[in-house]
């Protein structure tokens, strides 16, 4: 029994490795087809459609399958998005506002982070294992990025700030910080920051709970304030050290290009992918860290713990152009709390000291 077992196992082995070394032809990709479909839940509505996905999912096999073969640093794989085609994977999940001639992000300077020669960072931190960040979210068919970006900030700093890590309503910020900002349509998060300023706090994600549609504004949970942050401030722009120190210190909400097709299929690795710095996202920096010489970052998504790796992906740090890869030096902020309970001067002591 047992023998056959490893037989199997061995045979099952060696057809991986054989069929790893082809592309895949029409039945094979016919069959992972319909496993991802099960696996995914997908039931489309008319033969015409799912013809038509069948073709783009078989596209985006064969790119995959071309991707993985080459010697990369990170691998793609078919997740969620591989019944979309790359216009369709844009349109749906990202979601920060482009920097264009109608809207620059506010300059909110400060020197906080700025880089000093007698500056010694750490080489690495990870913020998940200090307990600040909460599980990855998933915003869903809605282009909300911009709101996931700014809570998973403002949850990091408070958890650092209080002990407590509460996790917070992305849903208000959609419906309720509509002055610049549009829902599912996409957003800013140095808004997104001010108006949790402005209002005073913000409320829990289980009381004003995640819908991934854009709706009105309830005034009776905009009132309720659980957590509030005390200002929000730029990370010098284009410097990559500066961004290190930052994330040394807290969570930093950033923004990346991520409309590429590898980011689309990223499941593992360090991603050195090409990207551009056409701003159209919004993830968060929880830490940082070298793995066989080449430095990355460690983002946070929001699209599901099944997206890369757990939901994070590693993206090369360090890189020969300041903006960062795909541009997430250019405009990264973080929120500022005040400690609550801040230190008091210590009296001086009463009792002698004993030799
Ligand atoms: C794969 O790439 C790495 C890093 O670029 C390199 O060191 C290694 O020699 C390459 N391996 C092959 C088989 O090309
Ligand atoms: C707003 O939230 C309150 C408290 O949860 C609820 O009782 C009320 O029905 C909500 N209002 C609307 C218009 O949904």
């Amino acid at each position: 029994m047992k023998l056959l077992a490893m037989v199997l196992v061995l045979l099952f082995s060696l057809f991986t490795v054989l069929s790893a070394r082809h592309l895949s032809n029409n039945d094979e990709v016919n069959e992972m087809f319909s496993s991802w479909l099960v696996k995914h839940s997908k039931i489309y509505h008319s033969f015409v459609e799912k013809t038509k996905r069948f073709q783009i999912f078989k596209d985006n096999v064969n790119y995959i399958q071309q991707h993985n073969f080459g010697n990369n640093s990170y691998k793609l794989g078919l997740n969620k998005f591989a019944d979309l085609s790359l216009d369709e994977y844009h349109l749906l999940y990202t979601g920060a506002k482009k920097i264009d001639s109608k809207h620059k992000f506010n300059n909110v300077r400060s020197d906080r982070y700025s880089i000093h020669s007698s500056d010694v960072l750490p080489d690495s931190i990870d913020w998940r294992t200090k307990g600040a960040i909460a599980a990855v979210k998933d915003q869903g068919s809605c282009g909300s990025c911009w709101a996931f970006s700014t809570i998973g900030s403002v949850e990091a700093i408070n958890q650092i700030m209080t002990g407590d890590l509460v996790t917070l309503s992305e849903q208000e910020l959609i419906d309720c910080d509509t002055r610049f900002s549009q829902g599912c349509n996409g957003g800013y998060m140095d808004h997104a920051f001010e108006f949790i300023i402005n209002n005073g706090g913000i409320d829990l994600d289980k009381d004003y709970p995640y819908t991934g549609t854009d709706g009105r504004c309830n005034i009776t949970k905009k009132k309720i304030k659980v957590v509030s942050i005390d200002n929000y401030e730029d990370v010098p722009v284009n410097n990559e050290l500066a961004l290190q120190k930052a994330a040394a210190n807290q969570p930093i909400t950033v923004t990346i290009e991520a409309s590429g097709q590898d980011f689309q299929f990223y499941t593992s690795g360090i991603f050195d992918g090409s990207c551009g710095t056409n701003l159209d996202h919004g993830v968060v920096v929880v830490g940082y860290g070298t793995e066989e010489g080449k430095d990355y970052w460690i983002v946070r998504n929001s699209w599901g713990a099944e997206w890369g790796e757990e939901g994070y992906i590693r993206m090369e740090r360090n890189i020969e152009d300041k903006e960062g890869k795909c541009g997430i030096a250019m405009a990264a902020f973080y929120p500022v709390k005040y400690d609550p309970n801040p230190p008091t001067p210590s009296p001086s002591p009463s009792e002698p000291t004993h030799p």
